[in-house]
Formats: C-alpha cells, structure tokens, sequence
C-alpha cells in the first residue's frame, strides 16, 4: 500500500518521500512504483515525461528524522498498534506541530492513535484502496478530537489526488470494509461448506453481478491476513457473526497462505 500511495501522491505532482527502514525492502517497493507506471504509460494514462517527473519526484530516507519538513505524512505500517504507535510517537517529535499526521490503517481506532501523541487535533484516517494508483475513493477518518482544519486540508489533499473523499467515522470498518466484510467472509464459509467451487463463486460475482473480480480472488488480491485483522476487528466492535473469520480463513493463515504476496492463498501464483 505504501508505495500506490507514493505513486498516488506524486503522480499529483506532490513531492513525496518514503521512509522505509528495511534497506531490502526498497527496491521492491521501488520496482512496484515503475512496474505500476509502466502499465499507466501502456494503458495512455502517462506519457513518458509526466512518468519520469512522477518518478523523480519520489525519494526514499533512511530516517523518520528525515521527514521533518513534511507538510503531511500518511503511515502505512504493518497492522500492529504497537508498532503504528511507536511510529506516530517518533513521528510526532520530528514534524512541525501543524503538520498533519494521517494512518492508513483499516482495523485500528483512529482515536488510539490520535491519544497517543501531543496534538491530537491534527491526526486522522485516510484510508486507500488497493491498487491505490487506480481506485478512486479514499475514506477520510477524523477521530473525536480532530480539528476541523485537519480534515479540510485532508479532504482538499484527496481532491488534489483526482479522487473522492468519503467521510466515514472511526469506527471498526469505516464505511467500505463494514459491508465488503460480510460479502468476503460469506464467499470463504460457502468455499469451505462445499457449496461451489472457487471458479464459481468468483465466476457467479463477475459474471453475474459485474464486479472487477470474485471474492475469493478478491481476498487474494487483498492479503488474507489484512482480511482477518478486518474481520477481527469488526468481530470485536460489533460482536456481529457475519464478521466472524471463518475457521478455513484461520487455517490458511497458519499454513502461510496469504493470498498473491505470498504465492497462495484460495488460488496458486
Ligand atoms: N495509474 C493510473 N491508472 C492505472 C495504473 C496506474 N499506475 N495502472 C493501471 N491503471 C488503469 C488502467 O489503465 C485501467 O484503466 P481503464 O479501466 O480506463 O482501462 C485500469 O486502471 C485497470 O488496470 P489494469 O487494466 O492494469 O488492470 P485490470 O483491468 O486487470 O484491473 C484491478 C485490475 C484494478 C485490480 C481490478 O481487477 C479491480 O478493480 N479489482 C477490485 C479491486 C478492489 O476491490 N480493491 C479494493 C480492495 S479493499 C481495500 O483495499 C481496503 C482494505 O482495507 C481491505
């Protein structure tokens, strides 16, 4: 996700910097930015020398430090409070008090968050969709105690994107994931009842009801561990069973399929 978003930014024309702390994650993240470029140059969505602007205008840092001068900063670590709290912590103490601090986060309280450093009327949620450079809607997550400032340059910022902002409120799911939930978790328990095949299930939603791709394929794309942090954290919020992972979702995890990034999830890759 971090790096549609950096392509996202600067496809805008934003100056964008990446801090990203493991050295060998950078060039895969890099390579992500020029694969994903390359298909918008194929597609006419960019000529070359838009491209090559977008592509100079993304740097990667060593430090967090090195993001002090950033007007707004979006993070998008692992789904681990610990570790996003760390994060905004450090982040906190190097960016000007008015700059904006925003998680793309799509399980965690914005509130925990936003308790967790000084100024808190300056952090919110603004949540992507996966593949960043190419879907239109970013959620925009203002916490309790978030500035009505904030969430004007927030919106303004998602504007500056070409995309739609919806304001959803910070609560396990948002607006999107609330009701994309029950719809995967449905797909995977009728996988594992043995009601239908993989091919069918996912052919019955595109064929049948025009979406992009089936569930199944869906929750692959997305990452079956990213689906299971959702579904538990709508399951905690709600106590709703249509939220609830299903064991199978549980099994797969265990066994390392986690969908695409991992070479298998309900599909091979
Ligand atoms: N920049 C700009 N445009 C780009 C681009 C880029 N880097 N890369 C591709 N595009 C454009 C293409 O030109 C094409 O445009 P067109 O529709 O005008 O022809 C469009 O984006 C689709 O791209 P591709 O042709 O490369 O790919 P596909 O047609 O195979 O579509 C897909 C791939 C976009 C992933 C599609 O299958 C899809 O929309 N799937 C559903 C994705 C979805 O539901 N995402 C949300 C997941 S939920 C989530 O993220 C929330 C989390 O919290 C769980």
């Amino acid at each position: 996700m971090g790096s549609g978003i950096a392509e996202t930014v600067a496809a805008a024309g934003h100056d964008v910097r990446v801090h990203e702390p493991l050295a060998q994650a950078r060039a895969p993240s890099l390579a992500r930015i020029v694969a994903s470029t390359e298909r918008a140059l194929t597609a006419g969505k960019l000529d070359s020398e838009r491209r090559s602007a977008l592509l100079e205008r993304i740097s990667y840092v060593d430090e967090l430090t090195d993001l002090a001068d950033r007007e707004l900063v979006i993070e998008a670590v692992l789904e681990d409070l610990a570790v996003k709290l760390d994060v905004f912590d450090r982040l906190a103490a190097t960016v000007s008090a008015d700059a904006v601090l925003a998680s793309n986060t799509s399980s965690i309280p914005i509130a925990a968050l936003a308790a967790a450093i000084p100024a808190p009327e300056r952090m919110l949620g603004l949540h992507f969709f996966s593949p960043a450079p190419v879907m239109r809607l970013v959620e925009v997550i203002p916490a309790l105690g978030t500035s009505e400032q904030t969430l004007a340059t927030a919106r303004s910022f998602v504007e500056s994107l070409g995309k739609t902002a919806v304001t959803g409120p910070d609560r396990a799911g948002f607006v999107v994931n609330m009701l994309l939930i029950p719809y995967l978790v449905g797909a995977i328990s009728m996988f594992e009842a043995g009601f239908a095949t993989r091919e069918d299930i996912d052919s019955g939603m595109v064929l049948g009801c025009g979406h992009p791709m089936g569930p199944l394929t869906l929750c692959d794309f997305i990452g079956l561990d990213v689906v299971c942090a959702v579904c538990d954290s709508l399951f905690e919020e709600f106590k709703r069973a249509d939220y609830a992972a299903p064991p199978l979702l549980r099994r797969m995890l265990a066994a390392g399929r986690l969908g695409r990034k991992s070479g298998r999830g309900f599909y091979e890759y």
